[in-house]
This record gives structure tokens, sequence and C-alpha cells, in this order.
């Protein structure tokens, strides 16, 4: 039995105080009861809704193999018997067994964050280092302060590869979570206007995101984006904190990891890449001009943290876009189909533009029209009404036939599509998922997306719900 942490090294390196009959040491942690694995340890963190020690009850009943409580909860766990290790703050003690997790490993470590394709960009790192060693990621988009270090905490000591995406909605947030995963590789996807309405403007936000610098081991590397407009701003930011390799990725020639050249498609991309020296023509598993800029990170993170390159390359072409970020669905509409694209994991300005050239690229037969189904970004501020308007010009552009369109802020892009387009609105999304259900025919391209808060997921589903997954063979050209 190889355990993730002995019982010995948790409590030196929490200061715990151990309580009862402890086992020799732990498969996992968990800070969900409902989720966790026998033999694991349940650390009873504060959540966002809920507090961890009103479920060590329901944790010992699934398998816990030890409880992480606080001092001030025990005299509240009276009725829970089990094996535990009294902590001052559960948080702290997790942030404690993190670093120590750091200071044990030899892994290569990187860090991602930026204001969209965090996620998107960690899965890839994970799916093309995958060949070249023992990769440890972050669970989904678990990016803040308990996220960081419970990823850290659940990393084993023989990792190879260790890649953990850092979130923010406010300054001051990543800085302490990447001085406890002190990368030796950081990544700043892109900088747009995602939670705007805790920021004066997009140089604030760039400001925050370079936090991500701060924390770099000595001789660390930073990978920015040269499309974005904040490159300078980042680039100076780098150079002040005397950062030892900065460098860059995009379709601007000063690129290191340059994209000469996309070709988009349906299930997939043709991907033409530069670096060092050399243009290596790419499939991509996975369609999207922005998945492909990310890839260019990707492909850049892995060189540099000496990965098997022809192994990471291949990966590439085995992509599958995740679900609610770009996931396809043919589903059976009478003796024929349509296309969902299931994008309504999140959005911003910047994810929408992204999404709305997705369905621009996706085929369709003869007659099928480009659907756009929209609902409300949220955490805007006083610039809502202006970003919201602004992807008129995009959906023009794309000649997405249709914008269907629900939510407060979504009148404002109603309001600034032109007079021939084909615009259906709705207060709400569940008065726009009723229209949608009637009106989907044959051979359309539908893609749907809003912020998570606005809900526009439950159309996906009840789409999924309706129509079955399309088997027959009939071929788009
Ligand atoms: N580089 C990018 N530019 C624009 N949109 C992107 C980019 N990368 C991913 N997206 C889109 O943004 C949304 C959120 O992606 P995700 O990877 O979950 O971001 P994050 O983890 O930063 O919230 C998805 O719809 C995804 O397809
Ligand atoms: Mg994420």
């Amino acid at each position: 039995m190889s355990f993730l942490w002995t019982t010995s090294d948790l409590i030196a390196a929490m200061h715990g105080r151990p309580m009862g009959n402890l086992p020799e040491g732990i498969t996992g942690i968990s800070i969900d009861s409902r989720s966790l694995d026998k033999g694991e340890a349940f650390f009873a963190i504060k959540g966002d809704r809920v507090d961890g020690h009103d479920y060590a009850g329901i944790a010992v009943a699934n398998g816990a193999a030890l409880l992480v409580v606080s001092e001030t909860k025990l005299p509240a766990l009276g009725r829970v018997i089990a094996p535990m290790i009294v902590v001052d703050d559960v948080l702290e003690a997790m942030v404690r067994l993190g670093c120590a997790a750091r200071d044990r490993s030899a892994a290569k470590i990187i860090a991602v964050t930026g204001s969209v394709g965090k996620t998107t960009t960690k899965e890839m790192l994970r799916h093309v280092l995958e060949p070249s060693g023992r990769v440890h990621a972050s669970v989904a988009s678990f990016n803040n302060h308990w996220g960081v270090p419970l990823t850290l905490s659940r990393m084993p000591e023989n990792t190879d590869f260790g890649i953990f995406e850092i979130g923010m909605n406010h300054a001051d947030e990543i800085r302490p979570l990447v001085r406890m995963v002190r990368p030796h590789v950081a990544i700043i996807t892109t900088i747009a206007a995602a939670h705007l309405g805790n920021f004066k403007d997009l140089e604030e936000i760039a400001a925050a995101k370079a936090e991500i610098m701060e924390g770099l081991v000595d001789d660390g590397h930073v990978i920015l984006n040269r499309d974005n407009e904040q490159f300078e701003t980042l680039e100076k930011t780098a150079n002040a904190l005397a950062v030892a390799h900065i460098h860059s990725f995009g379709s601007s020639a000063k690129a290191d990891f340059r994209m000469v050249e996309f070709t988009g498609g349906s299930e997939g991309a043709v991907l033409w890449a530069a670096l060092d020296g050399k243009t290596l023509e790419i499939q991509m598993g996975a369609p999207g001009r922005h998945i492909a800029e990310n890839a260019l990170a990707v492909i850049g993170a892995a060189s540099l943290v000496g990965a098997d390159m022809d192994a990471a390359l291949a990966a590439l072409a085995t992509l599958q876009p995740e679900k609610g970020r770009g996931a396809r669905h043919r589903l059976a509409i009478g003796s024929a189909s349509f296309v969902l694209i299931d994008e309504s994991y999140n959005a911003n300005p910047a994810s929408m533009r992204a999404a709305i050239s997705l369905l621009k690229d996706t085929e369709l037969p003869e007659g099928g029209r480009r659907i756009a189904i929209l609902g409300d970004m949220l955490e805007m501020g006083e610039f809502a009404g202006k970003v919201h308007a602004e992807l008129a010009a995009p959906l023009v552009e794309a000649g997405i036939n249709e914008v269907w369109l629900a939510g407060p802020e979504m009148a404002h892009l109603r309001d600034a599509l032109p007079e021939d387009a084909h615009v259906e609105y709705r207060q709400t999304v569940d008065e726009l998922k009723e229209f949608a259900l009637g009106s989907i025919a044959a051979g359309d391209g539908v893609m749907i997306k809003s912020s998570k808060g606005t809900g526009c997921g439950r159309i996906v589903s009840a789409l999924l719900d309706t129509y079955p997954p399309y088997s027959g063979t009939e071929r788009v050209e």
C-alpha cells in the first residue's frame, strides 16, 4: 500500500495534535464527505457554503481514515468517534501541508492563470505531459484559496509534472497562492474583461494576473500572450520582477511559440506552429482558434519542462473539447440531426467571441442555420451594457443567421443587432428554453453560452433530454 502521506509526516507538516488510534497513513485527501474514498483523510474546511465539521460524521461513515479538525470545533464533534488530527485552523493546516508537499517534490511545476482558458490549458497540459511522466493536476477549476492548497496537498511525492490552475476575482489573491506553488513555469493565457466589476480597467486586471510571476522559482520562466493588448504591461512587470526567462506565444511575428497558420474545422483543426526555428504541422483534436492559441502556450511549457515533444504534439490530436467548453453533440431530430455545441460553462467577452467563431467554423448541410443561444455575462459592473452590445459585430461578421437571447443584459445586444438580423429575445432563460425546444430544425448548428450563474446550461440539458444522440450515418459536407 502506498500512502499519499504517512500520519507522522501529516502531523509534523500541519503541527497537529494526534487523537485516537491513528492509521499508519492516508491514501488521499478529501474535503467533501460525499465523494470521499475509503482510506482518505477528511479535512473539515469551511467551504464557500458549508462547514466541513458538520459533515464529519458522514465522512467517518464513508470510510475516512482520519479527520483533520479544528481545536475550537472539537467540543461540537463530541459524538463523532474517529481518529483525528486536531489543528488550530484546518485551512491553514492544509496550506502548511501543501507547502510540505512542494518542499518534498522534485516535480517540474507549471502554474496557469489568465482571464479565460485556465482550465482548458491546464487539461491540455495534463494530456500532453502524460506520455512523459506522472502528472498531477488540479481537479476541475480548483484554483482559489482552498483549491490551490488542496491540489498541492494531494500531490504525490513521486510526481514528475505538477500543474496548477490559479484564479482570482480580486487583486492580491494570486500572490499568496503562487507563493505556495512556486512554479518553474508560469503561463498567463490572456487578459480580458472578466470580473470587470471588481476592477477599474484591463490594466488593473493585468496587474492582478501578473502576481503569478512573484512566486516563480529563481530560474523560472513566464509565458505571455504576445497578441494580447496587455502584453507590454506584463512584459514590463516581468522585467521589473527580474523574471529569469520571458517567453511569448501568439500570431505575432515576435512570438517565441508562434502560430504560423491555422485551419479550423468542425471536429478539429490544423495548427502550423513555429518553435525553435522549426515549423510543425499539428493536428488538433478539438476545434477553435482559441484552443490552438492555448496549445501554443502548452507546447512552449512542455518544451521548457523537458517533455517528450513528439509524444506531446501527437497527443494534441486526441484532445477532446470538454463539457461546457465546446463539447459537441449530434442529436437526432426526426430522421435527421442537428449539432449542439455546449459552451455553457461560463462566458465573458473573450470566450463569447471564441465560441461565435467556433460556430462559424462548424460545417452544416445545405439549409442548416447557425444559431447562437446566448445569455447574460455576469460581473461586468458598469461595463455591462457596452460589452453585451459589442457582441453584435462578431456575430454579424461570422454570419450567424439566428441570434436567440435571454436575460436583462442581452437586451443591449438585441438593440445593437442590425434590423435584418433574426433575433429572438426572452426575458428569462426558461422562456428561451421553451422557444428553443420548439424551434430547432434538422441541419441546424446550435451554440449555447452564458455565464454559469445565468444558467444557459439548462437549455443544453433540456435539448439533451429531448433529443437522443444521432446514430445515423448522414454526413455533413
Ligand atoms: N484563449 C482563449 N480565448 C478565448 N476563449 C477561451 C480561451 N480558452 C478557452 N476559452 C473559452 O473560455 C471559456 C472558459 O474556459 P476555461 O478554460 O474554463 O477558462 P477558465 O478556467 O479560465 O475559467 C470556455 O468557453 C472556453 O472554450
Ligand atoms: Mg477554470
